[in-house]
């Protein structure tokens, strides 16, 4: 078996930028071939011996300078190669084809004809729905190629030279709306490469452990865990690895975690050895910072703050900082690629290195990550492989910074106004607006289902940049203002309590199996008596990078109306219609 990350995997996957690379990468696996990306540029030298390259999709122009660019000795090398989209258009460029820039793109689905029989569409021929996302496109195959595939708009939307294995797609193989994609991933892999299969998560568990042991010597290592699958899988495998004696986990009660979260997680980790695990109990401290802020980014960077100042304290007790420790992290296999990591990552990453202890460790080589050539889903089968309970494995993804980010707060009152599309109410929360952040009011609308509605009145009102729908409420929409609210003791149990009645209905009903994360936001957003509302904010994702809001069966949300409304000083309760993007799918 191929040992990853020490020497070069039989598929290489050159990362021109954007989020494709890692989906491509991760197909691969799927298919049983240990895949791992590179950069683009990557010399032809470095890449020898591997079996097969794959050229991703990326958002750039290859007229365009500064776009990533390949070693055309590459194309030399012998090894199978297949250009996806940016990928197709770099390989036409470099041997002397033809790329135009598209007056007007194609995105979304479209319908290929194949026109010629190649291996890398063998059992995919004819007319097949495929994804595509181009703006410019390949008009002219270079010398040697026959155009293997077309659609209404793409003269050339594969392209292959079979005698010198060089394949080229502009649609996209590795996403689902392409129905044969798998089948011409596999082809490419396995009859056009000759890839054996070399990869399967269930067979992991031994090779991490074996590496762990090489990385630790006679170290010992110590984790802070968040309860979050990542952490705990990290810290399972050095358990298993090093033994009891030698691995501690820490975990950092900052009083903005969710009902039952704080025994939930020692109930897991006191499960796995005895003493390995301690609390810290630090949520009066974090709660005394927040009292009374509203402002969103100073919530983030108190919290932050309070974080490093908790882990810089349990380090400074000396307890972990002897030349026989070393800090274990769960970082994964995105976050260790650059250019394809998501802009979360990068924001974590920077919290954590902010913390000049840890920053330490990590200058002095005296850290081990077991996860970091893992993807999720793989994180996923180790941990079921290790044991773990299902329950823990199939979590939502839940922010650091914890309920905070879900406690909105306002600095005036605000009555409710009507408005062009509905009602608005003036409690800002956060958009996407290109690459930077938003703050503007929110508009509601009468249909909880209304998804599609929501989509036309942010394209049309740049007054907004979120839509709900009403579910419930205690008294008539106009009735209701936006009070004055900030952080408190009161509003946060308010929103733990509401969150665990919308988490037990989504358990128990299954639908928490349907979606990707399903925050629940309290808005200060009703009357005297009942001075909040609740927010259900239901989304289906892959990588929390887009996310799509989703339907919640109308049963369902009547239970979790009747329930919420039920709480003290709850007024209504919403939907949140909102797409991402526009609408991130925290409201911070
Ligand atoms: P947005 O709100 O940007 O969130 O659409 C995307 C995903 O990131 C999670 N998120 C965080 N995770 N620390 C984290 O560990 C954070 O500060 C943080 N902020 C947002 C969010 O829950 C969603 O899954």
């Amino acid at each position: 078996m191929n040992s990853p990350g020490q020497k070069l995997p039989q598929i290489v996957v050159l990362d021109t930028g954007g989020q494709y690379c890692h989906l491509i990468t991760r197909k691969i696996r799927e298919l049983g071939v240990y895949s791992e990306i590179r950069a683009s540029e990557t010399p032809a030298a470095e890449l020898a011996g591997v079996r097969g390259l794959v050229i991703s999709g990326g958002p750039a122009s290859v007229y365009e300078s500064g776009s990533p660019v390949v070693d055309p000795a590459i194309f030399q090398s012998g090894a199978g190669i297949l250009g996806i989209c940016y990928g197709q258009q770099l390989m036409a460029y470099h041997l002397g084809g033809k790329v135009e820039r598209g007056t007007k793109g194609e995105y979304g689905l479209a319908r290929l004809q194949t026109t010629a029989s190649t291996p890398l569409f063998r059992g995919a021929e004819g007319s097949q729905q495929i994804w595509m996302s181009h703006r410019d496109t390949v008009t002219a195959a270079p010398p040697g190629f026959e155009v293997t595939g077309s659609t209404g708009t793409c003269a050339v939307a594969a392209m292959a030279d079979p005698a010198r294995r060089l394949y080229g797609v502009q649609f996209h193989p590795e996403v689902a709306h392409t129905h044969n994609g798998k089948r011409i991933l596999s082809n490419f892999l396995f009859d056009i490469c000759g890839c054996r299969k070399d990869w399967d998560p269930h067979e992991q568990v031994a090779r991490i452990e074996d590496e762990i042991r090489k990385v630790a010597g006679g170290r010992r290592v110590f984790f802070f865990v968040s309860g979050g699958v990542d952490s705990t899988v990290a810290f399972t495998l050095c358990l298993r690895a090093l033994g009891p004696e030698r691995v501690r986990g820490l975990y950092v009660d900052t009083g903005l975690m969710r009902a039952g979260e704080t025994s939930f997680v020692s109930g897991v980790f006191e499960s796995l050895g005895k003493g390995v695990f301690s609390i810290e109990h630090a949520a009066p401290r974090f709660l005394a910072a927040l009292e009374g802020v509203s402002e969103p980014e100073q919530k983030r960077h108190i919290i932050g703050e309070k974080f490093v100042e908790v882990q810089e304290q349990i380090l400074e007790s000396g307890h972990y900082t002897g030349a026989e420790w070393i800090l274990g992290q769960g970082t994964i296999y995105p976050d260790t690629i650059e250019s394809g990591g998501t802009a979360k990552a990068d924001l974590i990453k920077t919290h954590h290195n902010r913390v000049a202890g840890i920053q330490k460790l990590i200058d002095e080589g005296r850290i081990i990550e077991p996860l970091h050539l893992l993807y999720k889903d793989e994180v996923r089968e180790v941990g079921a492989e290790l044991g773990l309970p299902a329950e823990m494995l199939q979590r939502h993804p839940f922010p650091g910074p914890g309920l905070a980010i879900r406690c909105l707060c306002s600095t005036a009152e605000h009555p409710v106004q009507s408005h062009g599309g509905g009602t608005l109410a003036r409690v800002r929360s956060v958009g996407v607006q290109g690459d930077s952040r938003s703050y503007r009011p929110v508009l509601i609308i009468e249909d909880p289902h209304g998804q599609d509605r929501a989509t036309e009145l942010i394209n049309r009102y740049d007054d907004i940049n979120r839509v709900v729908g009403l579910v419930r409420s205690a008294v008539p929409l106009e009735q209701m203002k936006v009070g004055r609210a900030v952080m408190c003791a009161t509003r946060l149990e308010r929103l733990r309590q509401a969150d665990a009645i919308v988490r037990g209905i989504s358990h128990e009903s299954g639908f928490d199996q349907k979606v990707w994360q399903f925050p629940v936001i309290l808005i200060p957003l009703g009357t005297e008596d009942r001075p909040d509302s609740v927010v259900l904010r239901p989304v289906d994702s892959v990588d929390g990078m887009t996310a799509q809001s989703v339907r919640i069966p109308a049963d369902l949300q009547e239970r979790m109306a009747a329930g919420l409304l039920a709480l003290d000083g709850v007024c209504a309760v919403f939907c949140d219609l909102t797409h991402k993007p526009p609408g991130p799918i925290e409201w911070e």
